[in-house]
């Protein structure tokens, strides 16, 4: 039998009930909004006014459909005036007990055939769900702040969720305007799963000593073309919530070490050190904007014979290139004179390994990360045995033509490389996991992270043979299960398909 829902109510009216309250609103739903503390909903609906008066100002609606919009809301002062509603969604505190009770409460209340769903990000649906008397109305329906601009909605389905709860639900989400994930009840859902690996790498490459902060930020934001760096989004989101997400998620998949957190955060935690609400995290913040250090000037070199390893065609052609344009003798034998300067393109291995394994002396090896190209940023990486004059000549040479160069010190896989294989790994987990199709994978990512790829579609990009060698080239070097390729990456990589495929049968 099918639902249909004309009347909704949200219980508790905070940054996301108000934010699902307007969506609803705009769907042409009649909303009930009901919240604990007094004036909570006075402030809500004043909130949302604001947004509508713009609206009114820009001329994007009418006056009177501003009014129309705002008529649908009704107050609901105690849960009985719920009774009405189809469905109910609650966006109270993240506690599993006051979940759990609302949720008896209302059971008690609405009516048989009445949907209950929780916007929860981090319990369990299933558990919460558990307390009802009929666990198979309960729903998780996992909107992202702020919800008239996120335009999706994760729909999770407990264990004992009924079908035609989950088609109501993810019909309602699609009136809403939203993409509509539907995922697993697993920890993180998915969108929070997926967006793991961008923070807890960068910081592992802090917490290693690669570089700091800003430079990891400018390399993931130019190479990697994600909207902001990590630091800067850690500062964003306030590590008072970050660092509790990636403990939360680290304990609930039993310490899995792709999702191990950095010791760094708890620390700066306690140091108060959140993030721009605090005025400073990683960043200090005046005027609300953040201070970032200017960006050191390349050094000057005088021009010295370039050797580059022919290991990817591709690369040694790109930097022969570059080293003739910028009118440097290049070497073209097998192997370097006494006296080049050598360029190493390793994926995964650090410029130690990689400039051992070739045989060549390591205090003149230069490794370039050539995963993204050289257009946007170019980043160096020497070994400790590096010499200084060499260093300072690759980054002249990579930096002659303008394009901004960040030197770092060595490591598998720079930063782009091990970052955005861990993203990758992470999302074809998701999908070996079944947590959700491949499809909906790609694009919940793509909307509820802003990436410009979902993390599958980020791996046929790069090559997911190329992902799949720096993840082994990773583990191997640091023996740390983390970077163990997830059998969906690994099958797939070896099979020649792309990562967005599911089995042919
Ligand atoms: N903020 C986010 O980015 C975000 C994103 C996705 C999901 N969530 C989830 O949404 C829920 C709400 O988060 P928020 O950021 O809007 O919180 P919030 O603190 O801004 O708002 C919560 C509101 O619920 C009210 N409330 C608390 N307990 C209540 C109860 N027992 N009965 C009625 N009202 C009650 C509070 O008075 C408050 O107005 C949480 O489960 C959170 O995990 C938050």
């Amino acid at each position: 039998m099918s639902h249909t829902i004309t009347t909704i109510g949200i219980v508790g009216t905070g940054a996301m009930g108000r934010g699902i309250a307007q969506v609803a609103a705009e769907a042409g739903l009649r909303v009930k909004l009901h919240d604990a503390r007094e004036g909570a909903l006075d402030e809500a609906r004043a909130f949302i006014a604001k947004l509508w008066d713009r609206g009114v100002a820009k001329q994007r609606f009418s006056q009177s459909r501003a009014d129309a919009l705002a008529a649908r809301f009704e107050e609901a002062a105690t849960l009985n005036e719920l009774a009405d509603c189809e469905l109910v969604i609650e966006a109270i505190v993240e506690r599993i007990d006051a979940k759990q009770k609302l949720f008896q409460q209302l059971e008690a209340v609405i009516g048989e055939r009445a949907i209950l769903a929780t916007n929860t990000s981090s319990l369990s649906v299933t558990e919460i769900a558990a307390a009802c008397s009929r666990p198979e109305r309960v729903i998780g329906l996992h909107f992202f702040n702020p919800v008239p601009l996120m335009k999706v909605v994760e729909v999770i389905p407990g264990l004992r969720t009924d079908a035609a709860v989950i088609e109501a639900t993810e019909a309602l989400g699609q009136r809403f305007g939203h993409f509509t994930a539907r995922a697993t009840d697993t920890p993180g859902f998915l969108v929070n799963h997926a967006g793991r690996a961008f923070g807890t790498e960068a910081l592992r490459a802090l917490a290693e000593g690669v570089a700091d902060h800003v430079t990891i930020d400018r390399l993931l934001k130019d190479q990697g073309g994600f909207r902001m760096g990590p630091f800067t989004l850690l500062d964003l989101t306030g590590l008072d919530v970050s660092h509790a997400v990636m403990e939360s998620i680290y304990h609930q998949y039993y310490q899995e070490p792709r999702f191990r957190p950095s010791a760094l955060t708890g620390q700066r935690l306690a140091a108060g050190l959140l993030g721009r609400k605090s005025g400073e995290g990683f960043y200090r913040y005046v005027d609300g904007q953040a201070v970032v250090p200017d960006e050191p000037a390349a050094p000057r070199a005088t021009p010295m014979p370039v050797w580059i390893s022919a290991e990817d065609a591709d690369a040694q052609r790109a930097l022969a290139d570059l080293v003739e344009t910028a009118g440097w003798p290049l070497e073209t034998g097998a192997t370097p004179s006494e006296t080049a300067l050598c360029l190493l393109t390793p994926y995964g291995e650090d410029a130690t390994d990689c400039a051992l394994r070739q045989g060549l002396d390591p205090a003149r090896c230069v490794a370039v990360d050539m995963l993204a190209g050289l257009d946007r940023r170019r980043c160096l990486m020497t070994s400790p045995a590096t010499r200084g004059d060499v260093r300072d000549a690759a980054h002249a040479l990579l930096a002659a033509d303008g394009t901004p160069v960040s030197a770092i010190h060595d490591s598998g896989g720079f930063v782009l490389q091990r970052v955005v294989a861990c993203i990758v790994n992470v999302g074809a987990d998701i999908a070996q996991q079944r947590v959700a199709e491949p499809a909906t994978i790609d694009r919940a990512v793509e909307l509820g992270l802003g990436y410009a790829r979902g993390p599958l579609a980020m791996g046929d990009h790069y090559g997911a043979k190329r992902i799949l060698s720096i993840l082994e080239n990773l583990q191997a070097a640091s023996g740390d299960p983390r970077y163990r390729p997830s059998p969906w990456l690994r099958r797939r990589a070896r099979l020649g398909l792309p990562l967005t495929a599911t089995d042919a049968q």
